[in-house]
């Protein structure tokens, strides 16, 4: 691991604190031990090339970071991994050495401890959300960069369903975390509104439309006369002969159908954005399939000069030689019928992501049956950009696997339905509800009704978020709303329990005048817990890199769990004004932590519960 420096003109300006009037605390420990080993390595003229500093989060017992990259050199170079430590070690210099304890343990590997004064002077730094954003920002290679997110793209005519959810809600995760590390984050939907289901559609619509169905539940009635088009054509080689017509007369311009066409998309995206509102979802941009429809050309074209494509069987296609299956299996990017396809919108759409949102980075949040798409995309556009003298920008298929019920399949209703998204949200709430009028029965009714909204919709978040994405995971009401183990309510509460803390306090988490009689960190709690706070700016990055939101989730879990330990044993409400403060400003950070973060998944949060 190899980061940048930390550079933080705030941080740089930040002074007073015992540790030294010059040294800025570093936002990420990890960051600011890995800068030091590498000039180190610089300074005893290792090999740069083999030598990497490798730093991680250690054992608790044995101290916060490790360095593992001692070792290894050693072995590599035939020298004696110990004495090279040693040499390590005393080449380090006297700023990281303010910071923490070093100690060589094993054969070669380095253990670092905080020391209270660097705790102390971290908790004094980053003391609110900005502050975390200017420490976050300076410590991420992201910063800057316009990271494009590709997420939720349902296809118009249909409700969301359950297979809807998870790219909505890791997509919308992902893009807070890169926004807070500082990217510059363009959010867009890529709805899937000019499919060959429109043909179908439109013919049914203009024969069997129920005027009263359509006022009280347009997407409803859609879905009913899509299935009724599809039917008909199935058993009728007429009926599917209109249908196509009415298709090529869509795409052809003609005045009626693209009507009754904007009319279906328009309908759906308002659907669309109930369910966003639920989740806090704002999209930039909803650039669907449709707006590509005259960008396509180009494609065809320059692909075709720069010889990557060719006519095979009527369809232009890209071959991979390189690849063991896509040299076979092609990219088809138009078909046989002259037709674009969701190879030729896809493509366009990076296009139009480089050159109009000058993207360095274009980040898909698509399930992983979609992997063999997205591969070929990614292939396809590093060749055409490359023989086009164009930045290709940083490609992610960000994927995800399945959501299952209890009997291991994908979810579906006891009919084998596709449940859909606005329900499942709902039942959430009640189940909330359930809850909340057991454990929060003394509050009013109305805040009862919205702490339900919370922790319901939060809950269904959190549950597809905490596990890491690449799996399945099976969907359990019981095991998602439950205040045990690492669920949303569990968070949820703990936010609340310390704004409890304060209100009895009468007190404000916010006002560091409360704080200013601390002294210096003291019981074992309260240094575990200190300890376990400066470790978020590494949890963050870990989340970030790898585009991996359960890592976040894991982190706030465990913190919420070292807070309850030191509640427990160490009281707030003291006599002694400096006990109190210290401690008071534990709890303050540790909130501070635990709502910045659920924000960042695209929680949100409750003052009580
Ligand atoms: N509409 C597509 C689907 O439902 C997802 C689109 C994802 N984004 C993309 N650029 N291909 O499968």
């Amino acid at each position: 691991m190899s980061r940048n420096v930390p550079r933080n003109p705030r941080l740089r300006a930040w002074g007073g604190h015992p540790l030294s009037e010059k040294m800025p605390v570093p936002f990420n420990f990890a960051t600011a031990i890995a800068t030091a080993l590498n000039e180190v390595a610089t300074k005893l003229e290792l090999d740069s090339t083999i030598f990497a500093p490798e730093v991680r989060m250690a054992d608790p017992r044995h101290g916060d970071f490790q360095a593992n990259g001692v070792l290894p050199y050693a072995k590599r170079t035939k020298q004696n991994p110990r004495a090279l430590a040693e040499k390590v070690v005393a080449a380090l210099p006297d700023d990281l050495t303010a910071l923490c304890d070093v100690q060589i343990a094993g054969p070669g590997f380095l253990n670092f401890t905080l020391k209270e004064p660097a705790l102390d002077a971290w908790l004094t730094a980053y003391a609110d959300e900005t502050a975390l954003r200017d420490g976050a920002k300076s410590a991420q290679p992201e910063a800057d960069q316009v990271y494009v997110v590709d997420y939720s793209a349902p296809n118009t005519a249909k409700q969301m369903h359950v297979g809807h959810l998870r790219s909505a809600v890791i997509g919308e995760a992902i893009a807070r975390l890169l926004d807070f590390s500082g990217a510059k984050v363009i959010r867009d939907n890529h709805i899937g509104d000019w499919g060959t289901g429109f043909g179908k559609l439109i013919w049914a619509y203009k024969r069997q439309l129920d005027a009263d169905a359509l006022a009280s539940d347009p997407l409803e009635e859609f879905e009913r006369l899509y299935k009724v088009g599809n039917k008909a054509a199935d058993e009728d080689e007429t009926v599917l002969q209109d249908a196509r017509q009415e298709l090529v007369k869509l795409q052809s311009g003609d005045p009626e159908n693209i009507a009754i066409w904007q009319r279906i998309n328009d309908v759906s995206l308002d659907a669309f954005q109930k369910i966003y509102d639920q989740l806090g979802i704002n999209f930039d941009h909803t650039l669907g399939e449709s707006f590509y429809n005259d960008k396509v050309e180009q494609v065809y074209t320059e692909l075709t000069e720069t010889g990557l494509a060719e006519e095979s069987q009527g369809a232009l296609v890209v071959f991979h030689a390189e690849h063991p299956r896509f040299k076979a299996q092609p990219f088809m990017i138009r078909k046989s019928d002259g037709a674009a396809n969701y190879a030729s919108t896809d493509l366009a759409t990076l296009l139009y992501r480089r050159e109009h949102f000058d993207a360095d980075a274009a980040i898909y949040v698509i399930d992983s049956r979609q992997g063999d798409h997205c591969q070929q995309l990614f292939l396809t556009a590093a060749k055409w950009f490359e023989k086009t003298n164009r930045k290709l920008p940083r490609l992610e298929h960000t994927s995800f696997g399945t959501v299952l019920g209890e009997n291991n399949k994908p979810l579906k209703t006891r009919s084998g339905e596709n449940i859909k998204l606005r329900e499942l949200l709902h039942e959430a709430t009640e189940r909330a509800a359930a809850l909340v009028a057991e454990k929060s029965a003394q509050l009013p009714a109305e805040e009862q009704a919205e702490i339900a909204r919370v922790v319901g919709v939060g809950s269904v978040q959190y549950a597809d978020l905490c596990q890491n994405r690449s799996t399945d995971y099976v969907f359990s009401w019981d095991k998602m709303i439950s205040l045990e183990g690492n669920t949303a309510a569990y968070l949820l509460y703990a936010v609340a329990r310390i704004r409890s803390i304060f209100r009895k306090l009468e007190q404000s988490p916010d006002s560091s005048a409360a704080f200013e009689a601390a002294t210096a960190l003291e019981t074992p709690t309260e240094i575990a817990l200190a300890r376990k706070l400066t470790k978020f700016p590494e949890a963050l990055a870990s989340a970030v890199g790898p585009l991996r939101p359960h890592v976040l989730c894991l982190f706030l879990f465990e913190l919420a769990g070292e807070f309850s330990g030191f509640y427990a044993a160490d009281k707030v409400a003291v006599d002694d004004p400096a006990v109190q403060a210290r401690r008071l400003r534990l709890c303050a950070r540790t909130l501070l932590i635990l709502e910045t973060g659920l924000h960042l998944l695209g929680l949100r949060t409750l003052t009580r519960m």
